[in-house]
């Protein structure tokens, strides 16, 4: 569905270029200055969270901070948007189901 422009992908890949991180706690790799909304679709995950009311699936829209849909937990802390944050190495990032939990 979602997949880098073929410029990008047959770029040289180096260690410098790649950050490791975790998607509900598997292992993923992406690019060095990815945000964590374009990590997420570059790894296959397009929805991020369940809305609390229907539980309709959410996913990045529009990459920019205006939509809300791309709210993950990143390390640890609930309702961050993904496309306003960039990815960094060790970084565990969850997908959201339901009704955030308090202190979280
Ligand atoms: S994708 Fe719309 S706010 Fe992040």
């Amino acid at each position: 569905m979602f997949r880098r422009l073929p410029e990008i992908e047959t770029a040289a890949k180096t260690a410098a270029e790649t950050v490791a991180f975790t998607i509900d706690g598997r292992a993923a790799s992406a690019r060095t200055g990815d945000s964590v909304a374009a990590a997420l679709l570059a790894n296959g995950v397009v929805t991020c969270r369940n809305t609390p009311v229907s539980g309709a699936a959410r996913g990045p829209y529009c990459m920019m901070g205006v939509c809300f849909d791309c709210l993950v937990t990143i390390d640890g802390t609930g309702n961050r948007q993904g496309c306003q944050v960039r990815v960094s190495p060790g970084m565990a990032v969850e997908t959201q189901n339901g009704k955030r939990e308090v202190e979280r």
